[in-house]
């Protein structure tokens, strides 16, 4: 049945690899929200935290914001599951926020570039710019003491 509609099997294809990456993307906002509180929770001064806590609040819009994306592909709401957990130690989980913000920008890049000039793309370039500053601001925190 697919194979005599080969031009519909690919796009199909290619679809359905972008609603697999914003899954990911949809649980890596979600791990990042419960990493951050984390860190904000262990922030040596109230100025970090509240910096912290900020980052935090994109994320929580990054997760509605691609969230509402994936249900607008599938039909079904995504059920987002923690991967990787975050550190117990704060500048260990500095560290790995940095790390995973840098990694993130490139993987919403990707993204983006996939899906052109649409609402996905739009929206996963933005978030790739609010990650790229999340990411100064750990690299900040990492070399300061
Ligand atoms: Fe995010
Ligand atoms: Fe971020």
């Amino acid at each position: 049945m697919i194979d005599s509609h080969p031009g519909l099997y690919s796009r199909f294809s290619q679809h359905s690899s972008l609603l697999e990456d914003i899954r990911k993307a949809v649980n890596g906002e979600y791990g990042a929200i419960v990493c951050y509180e984390r860190i904000a929770g262990m922030a040596p001064d109230a100025e970090t935290r509240n910096r912290i806590l900020e980052i935090r609040n994109d994320e929580i819009r990054h997760f509605q914001r691609f969230s509402q994306l994936y249900y607008r592909l599938s039909g079904i709401h995504p059920k987002p599951v923690l991967s990787e957990p975050c550190p117990a130690e704060y500048r260990a989980a500095l560290r790995f926020a940095f790390q995973d913000e840098q990694e993130t920008v490139d993987f919403y890049h990707e993204i983006a570039d996939r899906a052109g000039h649409t609402d996905i793309g739009h929206a996963f370039r933005r978030a790739a710019a609010d990650e790229q500053n999340h990411a100064v601001w750990f690299l900040s925190w990492l070399v300061s003491r």
